[in-house]
């Protein structure tokens, strides 16, 4: 049996509040990596593309309302209608740039006063990211920052409690880099960590499920 198979791909996963600066260090990530030559793709959580994205979509910008289960679910399914092509892509050696994904689904959910557990049963089975880049910035110092947008969840209160969550969600996959560094800092730290774990991917670390 041929037991040479390509080298995985990395789950790299962006989280931290709004106006962290995950999306803009998500950009400079992946074209760092695109030059020096990795197979790398961009995604982001909520996938606003599909179905169930546009639901979630318009739920965020106050054009419809859910139930808080019904729209956590529908968060989570977002997720899960991506994770055959994830596993795809990871196996084919392809690393992922992922801004958000179930720390933010748990985060959010909780911090409107779900039930933890009850968060994070949906996120059971998908894959677990390598890496988890947190950008820490003080809620207070991310509203100033431009200012919030509409959207809901985009209130200093709300924010002050998703950053509880986010802390109590931390594991060993996580590494918290403060996000009040000038960018081109942060930037070089993700750089580094990013580099890190996709040799480590290479060498052969395992693809795990959520959470294990
Ligand atoms: P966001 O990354 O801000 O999208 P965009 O940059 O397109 O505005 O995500 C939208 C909001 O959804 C954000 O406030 C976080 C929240 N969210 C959840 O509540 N649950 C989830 O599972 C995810 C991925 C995001
Ligand atoms: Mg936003």
């Amino acid at each position: 049996d041929d037991k040479t198979s390509m080298a995985r791909g990395s789950l790299i996963v962006l989280e931290g509040l709004d106006r962290s600066g995950k999306s803009s260090q998500c950009a400079k990530l992946l074209s760092y990596l695109q030059s020096n030559g990795f197979s790398v793709e961009a995604w982001r959580f909520p996938d606003r593309t599909t179905g169930i994205g546009q639901m979630i979509s318009s739920y965020l910008l106050n054009e419809s309302q859910l139930d808080d289960r019904a729209i956590h679910l529908l968060f989570s399914a977002n997720r899960w209608e991506k994770r055959a092509l994830m596993e795809r892509k990871l196996k084919s050696g392809t690393t992922l740039i992922v801004d958000r994904y179930s720390y933010s689904g748990v985060a959010f959910s909780a911090a409107k006063g779900l039930d933890l557990q009850w968060c994070k049963a949906p996120e059971e089975g998908l894959i677990a990211p390598d890496l988890v880049l947190y950008l820490d910035i003080p809620p207070e110092k991310a509203a100033e920052r431009g200012g919030y947008g509409t959207e809901r969840y985009e209130k200093l209160e709300f924010q002050k409690k998703v950053a509880e969550y986010y802390y109590a969600l931390r594991d060993s996959s996580w590494e918290v880099v403060d996000g009040c560094l000038k960018m081109e800092v942060v930037e070089e730290k993700l750089r580094e960590l990013a580099m890190n774990c996709i040799l480590k991917c290479q060498n052969g670390k395992p693809l795990v499920n959520l959470w294990s």
